[in-house]
């Protein structure tokens, strides 16, 4: 397994162009399933998980063409849903990506049956699955569980309903929105999850003809159609990589320009990040990103749905905060069990004491390099942070998290300055 090496205490200074969103890409990919013509995406980030869900599309019967370097970073994927094989999703694939429950609602809505592997047990929380199966049932899904699949059947077709979700669940808002383009009637989905990558979902899916109100609300309104068509769409800039970056450059000092990426797409973070005393500057459909000597200060942050603090950026504002001047309290409001990188970041030298779902940050004047691992995809790219300010050398194991989530990291990490490399093993 390959690892990463960093040695720390540079400054970064340079520009970082950021990718597609990996969370917005994997449900576009799954909205090809609706229609039987071409779903072309641009834009699509070279990443595990997004190879993960080609090859469960892939043994769907989904046909997929890769294009490499157009206009913008990333891949072109065009996918053709025309002769579906099989509507089963089998655990061998979604055990390896929870996001694969997401062809659930599609395949149910255009064939009328889908068997879906439930995702089982996930490192940072229990996320079960039960808003995406209650929202189907109220669409006149018949669903049981049984030999861990969800098996789901409506052979006369989904029929529209109001649908209230007990909490703003992103998946199960994409799984609902997809399946209520095709459901007889109107669909209601009330206290709707509001992150950006759903409202990039809408958008393609009214290219593909789909009748849709509300985006970027709580409230979204479907008219379902009985068919939709091919589209092109390309996928909007990924908010948490160009946020990782921004609070790379905030955790080792120095300068970076974030290329393709809008000010606004930092969200929450951008006024946390100032508040800690970070320069944060729209540039054009860019965005400037600045820390210079001084120390930042401790600022409290506390995961929020969207558009409240990411819970996805969460352990890499923690490990800002572990040099800080002064203490924060990160609260984690989403996953039950998502500080895993803490005992980590404690090897390197922080200060944090957890009670329940917060931790106190104080802040100390350096992190020391060590051999760290973690065992979710954010909690890693923390970890290489980390190293980034460390003084020393750290080598951060078990790098295919990484992977799942960050395109070459080393490589955009180390054109700004820093002193990174992968080791093959
Ligand atoms: C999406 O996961 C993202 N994944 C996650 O990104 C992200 O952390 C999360 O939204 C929150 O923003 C993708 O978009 C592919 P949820 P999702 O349903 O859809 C509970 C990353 O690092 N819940 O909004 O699974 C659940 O247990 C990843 O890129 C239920 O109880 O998130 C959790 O506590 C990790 N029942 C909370 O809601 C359900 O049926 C939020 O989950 C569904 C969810």
């Amino acid at each position: 397994m390959d690892k990463i090496r960093i040695q720390g205490g540079r400054p970064l200074h340079g520009s970082i162009r950021i990718g597609g969103a990996k969370n917005a890409a994997l449900p576009l990919m799954c909205a090809a399933l609706l229609t039987e013509e071409p779903l072309v995406l641009d834009r699509v980030p070279r990443l595990a998980d997004i190879r993960t869900l080609k090859t469960l599309l892939a043994q769907h019967g989904v046909e997929i063409a890769i294009a490499e370097g157009i206009e913008i970073e990333g891949q072109r994927l065009t996918l053709s849903a025309a002769d579906i094989s099989s509507t089963t999703a089998p655990y061998d694939i979604v055990r390896k990506m929870r996001a694969s429950v997401l062809v659930l609602g599609p395949l149910l809505a255009r064939f009328g049956t889908a068997d879906v592997s439930l995702p089982g047990g996930c490192a940072i929380g229990t996320r079960p699955v039960n808003l995406h199966i209650d929202g189907l049932q109220k669409l006149g899904a018949e669903i049981e569980i049984d030999g861990g699949y969800i098996r789901a059947r409506a052979p006369k077709g989904l029929t529209g309903a109001v649908i209230r979700f007990p909490f703003p669940s992103v998946g199960a808002t994409e799984n609902l929105l997809m399946a209520a383009t095709l459901a007889r009637g109107e669909t209601i989905i009330e206290n709707a999850a509001r992150e950006p990558e759903i409202a990039d979902l809408a958008h393609c899916l009214i290219a593909m003809g789909a009748e849709i109100d509300g985006i970027g609300t709580d409230r979204l309104r479907i008219q379902g159609k009985e068919k939709l068509h091919g589209a092109r769409h390309a996928v909007i800039a990924d908010r948490i990589e160009g946020g990782t970056y921004a609070l790379a450059a905030a955790i080792a000092g120095g300068d970076i320009e974030l290329l393709d990426f809008p000010a606004q797409y930092l969200g929450a973070l951008s006024d946390t990040l100032r508040r800690a005393g970070v320069e944060v500057e729209p540039n054009g459909g860019s965005t400037h990103v600045r820390r210079g000597n001084s120390r930042v200060i401790g600022v409290d942050a506390m995961t929020e749905p969207y558009p409240g603090f990411p819970t996805d950026l969460q352990a890499q504002y923690m490990t800002l905060m572990t040099i800080a001047e002064g203490a924060a309290l990160v609260t984690e409001t989403i996953f039950e069990n998502r500080f895993m990188h803490v005992p980590e970041l404690a090897r390197m030298g922080a200060n944090i004491t957890i009670h329940h779902a917060s931790a106190l940050v104080r802040g100390v004047p350096a992190l020391k390099g060590a051999p760290v691992m973690a065992t979710d995809l954010r909690a890693s790219v923390s970890l290489v942070l980390a190293g980034l300010a460390a003084e020393g050398e750290t080598v951060v194991s078990r790098v295919y998290h990484l992977d799942r989530g960050y395109e070459r990291v080393e490589e955009k990490l180390s054109a700004c300055g820093a002193l990174i490399e992968r080791l093959a093993e």
